[in-house]
């Protein structure tokens, strides 16, 4: 049995974030709801309570029978937690005199504490709350103070309940990790048996028991969640795992013949579907966004569907789903940061089951896992890149001719991130058609055509993102071949919007 760490959601913008502290740590963990803990799994061998932009004094704050876990299991409150576990018991949490945000120093520590195991006087601890506990109950004892929050940390005396005030998760915490592995590692016991080839091993068993001799379909996009899940699922149920790659005709140059080409040498089962002449009559004369995104789906879920029924007895649908796209904490607070958008409504259409095995996995354990299952670097490193394609690209009608001349265009900008070793060190790039055509001059000639704008951004997860500070020699570079090389084009500008107010995409 997997054991497993269980962080309570209270809602905080940090919860997923100390789930990928557990995991770098190599011990498993779930995030769910704060009023969901699995009382009956037996192998949840300690809990973390989450912040949250609630103060625990809130009429509509957050709340739960942390009761029922203190003594049980060991339980560790972080910010909100801490403050929740403390007012539960008779504390008191007040709106903080001198509202401590942001770095602050641990000026004393109680080094004997099991979790203040080598966290020295000094370390910076990062804190984001108004509010702080004032008085905790006779049973709490102070474990680590700052210069303005004096219970930074405690623990309840004769068991193994700790809450801290400040943020171990983030960066800024510099003896964060360390906290977390005293936690984890030396009061639940973990043991760290948490990896991509253990996952992998673990999955494939559980996958090959799950689906049996059934069929499985899946929609391959090129990306690497796609990819990885494809690889994964092949591994454990070989030829009985059909996967389909549609190409809408707005894929980058040569996108269609050189991912199909990958697939193949990675043994997948795979039908490349060509229905790009479908998704230009269907798009001819489009120019609202919103539009051109309904049809690229609706087509890309009828195309697929049609594909789907020519093979014979599927059961099941499998998808690269993961856990930032499943975590429940996002309708928590009631907030949705991103809806899904590709395959949405294939399953109901389709009425087949639904298999995602990497729905457990963040983004970084997913190319762990991609590695680990020998796929190549090229294909795991991949920027990603929007289902509607090269369509959010181009400003205004779709054509065929404007669809190559942003293909050329943006093979000249990608294939310079690679060549000037520029291509890892942004989330993702890409070329923009606009709809506007400017005066130029080429040889003795006045011309009279269109506009590129080049996108670079870096970001961690896409919800926020700054645009990429490239060097001005390489911009130069990539923007003289353009204009010499892309028919059409005579004008290259740089995109200089963070996100955001602007987005990624321009539509
Ligand atoms: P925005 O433009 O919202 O994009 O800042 C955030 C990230 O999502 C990608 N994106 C999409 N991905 N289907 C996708 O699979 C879509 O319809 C879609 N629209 C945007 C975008 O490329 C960026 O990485």
């Amino acid at each position: 049995m997997q054991e497993k760490i269980i962080i309570l959601d209270f809602g905080s913008q940090t919860t997923q974030l100390i789930g990928r502290r557990v995991r770098e740590l190599n011990e498993y963990c779930e995030i769910v709801p704060y009023n969901k803990f699995p009382y009956d799994d037996p192998s949840v061998i300690g809990v973390i309570l989450s912040g949250s932009p609630f103060s625990v004094y809130d009429e509509k704050s957050f709340k739960m029978e942390v009761s029922k876990l203190r003594g049980r299991l060991p339980v560790l409150g972080i910010c909100y937690g801490a403050q929740f576990i403390a007012y539960d018991a008779g504390g008191s949490v007040e709106p903080a005199e001198s509202r401590e945000y942001g770095r602050a120093k641990l000026e004393w520590v109680d080094s004997a504490d099991e979790l203040m195991k080598d966290i020295p006087v000094g370390s910076q601890v990062w804190m984001s709350h108004g509010d702080t506990i004032t008085n905790v109950p006779d049973t709490f004892r102070t474990i680590a103070s700052t210069a303005d929050v004096k219970n930074a940390a405690y623990r309840v005396e004769g068991e193994k309940t700790w809450g801290v005030q400040f943020h171990p998760e983030v960066f800024h915490s510099t003896c964060g990790t360390q906290l977390l592995k005293n936690f984890v590692v030396d009061i639940c016991g973990g043991k760290q048996d948490w990896d991509a080839a253990s996952f992998i091993e673990s999955t494939v068993a559980a996958l090959k028991e799950q689906l049996g001799d059934d069929k499985v379909v899946l929609g391959l996009s090129g990306g690497v969640d796609s990819s990885v899940a494809a690889v994964l699922l092949n591994k454990a149920i070989g030829k009985n795992l059909t996967c389909i790659f549609v190409d809408h005709g707005m894929l980058r140059k040569n996108e269609f013949r050189d991912v199909l080409h990958d697939y193949e040498c990675l043994g997948l089962n795979v039908i490349g579907v060509d229905a790009s002449a479908k998704f230009f009559s269907e798009l001819a004369g489009v120019t609202e966004p919103e539009r051109k995104r309904k049809i690229i789906g609706k087509g890309f879920i009828d195309v697929f569907d049609e594909e789907a029924h020519k093979i014979k007895d599927v059961k099941w649908l499998a998808q690269g789903t993961i856990y930032p796209d499943c975590i429940e904490s996002l309708s928590i607070t009631g907030t949705t940061i991103k809806s899904h958008h590709n395959v949405g409504g294939l399953p109901e259409k389709m009425n087949l089951k639904l298999c995602e095995p990497l729905r457990l996995l963040f983004k970084d354990e997913v190319r762990a896992v991609g590695r680990a299952l020998g796929m190549p670097e090229h294909l795991i490193k991949r920027h990603p890149f929007p289902g509607p394609g090269l369509a959010v690209r181009i400003l205004g009608d779709i054509t065929p001719e404007k669809v190559r001349i942003l293909q050329d265009a943006d093979d000249i900008f990608i294939r310079g991130l690679r060549d000037w070793g520029l291509y890892d060190s942004v989330w993702q790039a890409g070329a923009i058609l606009l709809p506007v055509q400017s005066v130029g001059v080429m040889g003795d000639e006045r011309t009279y055509e269109r506009a590129i704008a080049l996108r670079a951004v870096t970001s961690t997860d896409a919800m926020t993102a700054d645009w990429a500070h490239l060097p001005y020699d390489f911009m130069a570079a990539v923007s003289n071949d353009i204009i010499n090389k892309v028919r059409g084009v005579n004008r290259v500008c740089y995109d200089i919007s963070s996100k955001p107010p602007a987005t990624i995409e321009w539509e």
